[in-house]
């Protein structure tokens, strides 16, 4: 495994983490035990990164995690989001990142992952009735009392970033980011990159459009790709038809699609790291052979005249979930 500083002032974390959120229902019914087994299997990989949010599941992806985790915390960096709303039935009701909410939301996620400090901290998704300088001030306060010791963003645009770093230093953004998913690549990224804050992306499989493994029939009810417009009929069968053509580029490299996708991430700097979503270690096994594949400047050449930027049908999120992202508006 290799290893990285995230961002300037970040922890060093392995050079790819573990995404959980699969393993609590937002890609239908999970195994758990084989969810364990695979938190475990990327902890003897040299996985250090775990990423994790309190709504995945309500609770119930911490406390998986914190159970994977006891007794070997100290091999793990936990990044933890915080604020999307749920109710009982699973549905979903904004966000709040108001200070006095962070508190409440802080201790209960200690509480259920049975740590005393998260790693990184983070708000899934800009509260709009909330100045980020509000909520970062809260996060850094807790910072401050030793409950957390870096503060992270997710899904926010230039602009909020350079108002969050102006607070206190930024470990990381996590955004979607892969070969079908590149709007960051316009104004975020350079921006990251100018204050040393670090890219966790997830996405990379295109949450397994781009794994080369997706069946058309595959969804089931509460999956999240029933509603992502790009799994939508219409739009899936043109995505499906760059993901062979991906794959003529993987089988000439002896390589699986996925990890022709992983690798291409990877290969757009050491200042981005992929969060995987495997729920399984056959998954995460095929995922960590992304190391192995060295790509040159042709292989990238052919991998994006396979899969050119604009060619995907359909946006990353439907639009009721779109109007949410912060990162999805331009400053200009
Ligand atoms: N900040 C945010 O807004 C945000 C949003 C979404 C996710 N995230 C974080 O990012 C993590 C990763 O995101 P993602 O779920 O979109 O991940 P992803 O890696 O793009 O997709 C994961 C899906 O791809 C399938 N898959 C097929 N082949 C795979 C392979 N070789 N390795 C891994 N997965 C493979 C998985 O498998 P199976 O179906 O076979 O299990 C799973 O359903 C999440 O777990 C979460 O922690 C953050």
């Amino acid at each position: 495994m290799d290893y990285r500083s995230l961002g300037k002032k970040g922890p060093e974390v392995s050079a790819m983490g573990l995404g959980c959120m699969g393993m609590s229902g937002m890609y239908g019914p999970s195994d758990r035990d084989e969810s364990i087994a695979t938190i475990h299997a990327a902890l003897e990989a040299g996985i250090t990164l775990f990423d994790t949010g309190d709504f995945y599941g309500m609770g119930h992806n911490e406390m998986l995690l914190g159970e994977a985790l006891k007794g070997r915390r100290d091999n793990a960096l936990i990044s933890v989001k915080f604020g999307a709303l749920r109710g009982p039935d699973g549905s979903w009701s904004g966000y709040d990142a108001r200070p006095e909410a962070i508190k409440n939301f802080v201790a209960y996620s200690l509480q259920r992952l049975g740590v005393d400090h998260i790693d990184i901290y983070r708000p899934a998704r800009l509260d709009s009735q909330v100045p980020i300088e509000e909520t970062v001030g809260a996060i850094a306060d807790l910072v401050k009392a030793g409950y957390v010791r870096h503060i992270g963003l997710s899904e926010v645009g230039a602009d909020t970033i350079r108002r969050a770093a102006a607070v206190h230093p930024i470990s990381d953004l996590q955004i979607e980011y892969s070969l079908i998913s590149r709007g960051i690549e316009a104004e975020i990224l350079p921006t990251c990159r100018e204050l040393g804050i670090g890219i966790t992306a997830y996405g990379v499989l295109s949450r397994g459009l781009l794994s080369g493994h997706w069946q058309l029939d595959k969804l089931a009810q509460g999956d999240f790709r029933a509603i992502s417009p790009r799994f939508q009929q219409g739009n899936v069968e043109q995505n499906l038809t760059l993901v062979e053509a991906l794959r003529k580029v993987a089988d000439a490299r002896g390589a699986s699609v996925a990890q022709v996708a992983i690798a291409w991430v990877m290969a757009q700097g050491e200042d981005i790291v992929p969060l995987i979503g495997a729920r399984k270690r056959e998954r995460l096994s095929e995922s960590l052979k992304a190391f192995e594949l060295e790509l040159g400047a042709d292989d990238l050449a052919a991998i994006e005249q396979a899969v050119p930027a604009d060619a995907v049908a359909g946006e990353r999120y439907p639009a009721a979930q779109l109007k949410d992202l912060d990162s999805e508006r331009t400053t200009a």
